[in-house]
């Protein structure tokens, strides 16, 4: 088990090991033994795996514990799901020392962040990730939120966990895809400042990965480890935290343009290849890290291309929050395990990519 500590507004611990599901009840009594009641937030693929143990764990401990499932998928991602979650607590009289539990994926913990950021101006939140991706990024951090039909994530709270218990037995019964969607967040730490994480990531394969349990956990932890140091240093994404949106600013118009049909990671993947072919073009990166960079990306079943053109690129990155004004920061990594944010105009972006 590996016990890695978040410095930020609210200091917490994020857990990383086997069979945690079923300790959940007492690890949360052990950080707020005076809550009463939880609400677990999950969604409708998660649910019928994991959502009876956690409860059944809560109860034991001695909580009074509620459900609210929503509708699995990026479409749920909205206000009125959120209204689900606070009408459930208000009904219930949750007050400030209850507590929500986000079981599932990134969407998920967005969403059940958001809501507990928001109830009776701030309530408690757990994160019990059960995907790859959520496990190595958006459990940890605090950026909850919800999409809006102009773009993604564009209304949310910084509001952190106050613990984050990661199952890693839950990623055995991930589907095949949706760990290699996870892959893409796992390889931008290592483009972006992570050299051992490379080298692991090169001398393994998804198949090993998947088949050894402790290199997994490492993995995993290596991840956990990066995100904790980058929110320690800049918790409001004003600087550092924004190089861990490296391939998403192009990523993200790939996934809006396929009305969300195309999954997160793998437009993560497709948006690093072409800030790859982007970088080596302008002569900031040399060629045999471009070609280890889309080897690696390849070697974990990823694509690193896709026919979005510049002109859409830049046009969709109008909604990015990174934006300030008229400019944008785009993350670049010039060497691999070195990232750097460049300030461009719309015009310099779009130079940058043609
Ligand atoms: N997922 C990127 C961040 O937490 O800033």
């Amino acid at each position: 088990m590996i016990k890695t500590k978040v410095k930020a507004s609210r200091n917490y611990t994020v857990i990383t090991g086997r069979r945690l599901i079923g300790r959940t009840g007492k690890l949360i009594e052990e950080i707020r033994p005076f809550a009463k009641k939880i609400l677990i937030v999950s969604e409708s693929r998660v649910a019928p795996l994991y959502l009876a143990r956690v409860k059944a764990s809560c109860m034991k401990a001695g909580f009074e514990v509620y459900a609210y499932v929503f509708e699995a998928g990026e479409r749920s991602k909205n206000i009125d799901t959120i209204a689900g979650m606070w009408s459930a607590m208000a009904q219930e009289g949750f007050t400030r020392t209850d507590l929500i539990v986000a079981l599932g994926g990134g969407v998920c913990g967005d969403m059940a962040g958001f809501a507990a950021s928001t109830f009776l101006r701030g309530i408690d939140f757990i994160q019990i990730p059960t995907s790859l991706l959520a496990m190595v990024d958006a459990s940890i951090g605090g950026k909850t939120g919800i999409d809006l039909p102009e773009g993604k994530n564009q209304v949310g709270a910084f509001w952190q966990p106050s613990l984050v218990i990661e199952d890693i037995s839950c990623l055995d019964t991930l589907p095949d895809e949706v760990f290699i969607e996870g892959m893409a967040e796992v390889i931008k730490y290592a483009f972006i400042m992570d050299i051992p994480l490379y080298k692991l990531l090169r001398e393994n394969s998804i198949t090993a990965l998947r088949s050894d349990p402790a290199l997994l956990e490492k993995m995993v932890g290596m991840c956990v480890k990066d995100k904790a140091y980058v929110i320690q240093n800049d918790e409001h994404d004003n600087g550092l935290r924004q190089t861990l949106n490296y391939g998403h600013t192009v990523g993200h118009v790939i996934e809006k343009n396929s009305n969300f049909s195309l999954p997160h990671g793998v437009c993560v993947a497709k948006g690093m290849g072409i800030m790859i072919n982007a970088c080596e073009k302008n002569s900031t990166l040399s060629s045999e890290d471009a070609m280890n960079m889309k080897d690696l990306i390849r070697a974990y079943n990823l694509p690193v291309d896709d026919d979005i053109t510049p002109e859409q690129a830049v046009a969709g990155a109008m909604n990015d929050k990174k934006k300030r004004g008229s400019i944008l920061s785009v993350i670049l990594v010039n060497k691999i395990g070195h990232s750097q944010i460049k300030k461009m105009t719309h015009k310099e972006y779009l130079e940058f990519l043609r």
